[in-house]
């Protein structure tokens, strides 16, 4: 199944792309059967939403063809990885907007999150496991945060044996969830 580590930051400078690619080196050498892509928001075309039509009533049909390419690039994964900083205590805005113009696309698929900030992102977290369960998304019970302070030294993402532990657990989690869903799905 395809998994994307989805990079919601367009921040110049930005750390996403480093821990991104990090994890997806990580996730990489699991080979558990699984694929796994990079979703990288600074390199999609994405409006503001303006769209008259409400996305949880569009059933994945969208007038904007901008909004038509990023239904089909979503809606070919199995379950996504979150790689999200924290912006005042929430979730980075483009991110969420991004995330907002799709509904069906992401229901009833598995998400876990990798967050970063000064506290590790857990408010960032806290906000996706709401706006995602109101999706209809499958929540896992582990996160992985990242603390500037612990993982940062010198401003240099150093992820380490604990950083890996914390990126596999959720992907333990993330592939047993994926596992389970295609069983309920054959029988
Ligand atoms: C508008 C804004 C608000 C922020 N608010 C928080 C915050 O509430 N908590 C936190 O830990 N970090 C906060 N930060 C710091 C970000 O977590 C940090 O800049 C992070 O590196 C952003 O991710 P990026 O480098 O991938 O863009 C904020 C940054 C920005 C730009």
């Amino acid at each position: 199944m395809k998994i994307a580590v989805f990079l919601g930051s367009v921040r110049q400078g930005r750390y996403a792309r480093t821990i991104g690619e990090w994890a997806l080196e990580q996730l990489e050498a699991r080979n558990d059967g699984h694929t796994y892509e990079i979703v990288d928001l600074l390199e999609q075309d994405i409006d503001p939403l303006t769209a008259e039509v409400l996305p949880g009533m569009a059933q994945g049909v969208y007038e904007d063809p901008k909004t038509t390419a990023w239904s089909q690039l979503i809606a070919g994964f199995d379950g996504y990885l979150f790689v999200t900083a924290e912006h005042n205590a929430s979730v980075p805005a483009m991110m969420k907007n991004a995330y907002d113009q799709l509904h069906i696309e992401w229901k009833n698929k598995p998400v876990g999150y990798l967050a970063y900030g000064g506290g590790g992102g857990g408010g960032a977290v806290k906000h996706w496991r709401d706006i995602t369960e109101r999706v209809g998304m499958i929540n896992l019970a582990a996160d992985a945060q990242f603390a500037f302070g612990e993982f940062f030294p010198d401003y240099v993402f150093t992820p380490g044996e604990r950083g890996a532990d914390m990126l596999h657990a959720v992907a333990d989690e993330l592939v047993d969830a994926l596992e389970r869903t295609a069983v309920a799905v054959d029988a």
